[in-house]
């Protein structure tokens, strides 16, 4: 590999001037690498901030309108919606999922009947921002069962397909579930509706901001452990995604980002399939509280976002997303 030596290599040279750097630079960061997730909220005309995550909002859907202006504006291809359903709708089946005036449901049809084709709609499959004990599914004998669960992720799926969303995001880890979905939308002609599986999704201790602001933390009150991969674990995070490639996943979701680089490198290597990231709540609180007071710098940003490009992640989703596209595109 190294072709010549010190002292008339110099490594030092292409690092002298930003021309340079510009010129050798070997990834680079744009607006279409970006996922902005937004929290949903009941009611009208409210911003709630979320205490854990300062600088991110809750927000009600008629106030949806300026965030979206402000997603296409500045070039992000899609967004995500996370509902924080009030108490009183969630109980242990978490049927308000399967509600087609759920906050989901209505934020995707007034999203697609303003904005067209303009931005991707994705959305979370999973129970937990409905169910009274924080889990992903149903639970029998406290442990959460796969297969009946499987069948209600399928109606959410087709629901939220019919609403008129893009990208199916199935992020709660029960087994088959990417095939199923995949065969229901196809069987009720939603053939262009993508699938993002979260393929590999680790239990992971930085989920708390969020939890938080989607209610799920006050009621859950054991861990994921039965359902989302062990973090000391690599080799079954090729086995998941063989599986969810195998069913009919359009594209994969490694999550959290971070932490998880290696994994994000592995897969890429792996499979030739487009490789998402999801910078998640803990690691989004860390560095913007980091920033805040005044620990780090605040492009510490754009670099944990750079980092997940060159691990191999074709985008990324990020509470940062807005702010980064604002400064991207004002360079
Ligand atoms: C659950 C879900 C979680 C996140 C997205 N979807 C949390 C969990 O598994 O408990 C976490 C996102 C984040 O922390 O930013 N279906």
């Amino acid at each position: 590999m190294i072709t010549g030596k010190y002292p008339s290599l110099r490594l030092r040279r292409t690092r002298k001037y930003s021309w340079s750097r510009r010129l050798i630079q070997e990834n680079n960061l744009s607006c279409n690498d970006l996922i902005y997730p937004i929290f949903l909220v009941d009611g009208k005309n409210k911003k709630q901030p979320i205490k854990s995550m300062p600088g991110v909002y809750k927000y009600s859907i008629d106030r949806l309108e300026m965030i979206v202006n402000n997603i296409i504006k500045n070039k992000i291809p899609v967004l995500a919606l996370f509902p924080s359903t009030p108490d009183n709708k969630k109980n242990k089946f978490g049927t308000e999922a399967l509600n087609e005036d759920n906050l989901v449901c209505r934020a995707i049809r007034f999203i697609k009947k303003k904005f067209k084709n303009n931005v991707g709609i994705m959305t979370d499959v999973a129970l937990d921002p409905y169910t009274t004990h924080g889990h992903d599914g149903l639970v029998k004998n406290s442990y959460v069962i796969n297969d009946e669960t499987v069948d209600i992720l399928i109606k959410q799926s087709l629901l939220q397909a019919q609403m008129g969303c893009d990208v199916i995001a199935p992020s709660d880890m029960m087994d088959g579930r990417v095939g199923k979905i995949r065969k229901s939308l196809d069987k009720n002609n939603y053939h262009d509706v993508q699938i993002l599986s979260y393929a590999v999704k680790y239990a992971s201790n930085f989920y708390g901001p969020f939890r938080d602001a989607v209610g799920s933390k006050k009621s859950l009150k054991s861990d994921k452990k039965n359902y989302q991969m062990d973090f000391s674990n690599s080799n079954e995070s090729l086995r998941e995604v063989a599986l969810d490639i195998k069913e009919g996943a359009d594209m994969v979701m490694v999550k959290p980002g971070l932490p998880y680089l290696d994994i994000i490198q592995k897969i890429k290597e792996n499979f030739k399939i487009p490789v998402l990231a999801y910078q998640v709540s803990g690691e989004y609180s860390l560095i913007k509280n980091g920033i805040k007071n005044n620990l780090i710098n605040e492009d510490a940003v754009i670099e944990s976002l750079i980092c997940f490009k060159r691990a191999g992640a074709t985008a990324v989703v990020s509470y940062f997303a807005l702010d980064i596209a604002k400064k991207l595109n004002s360079n």
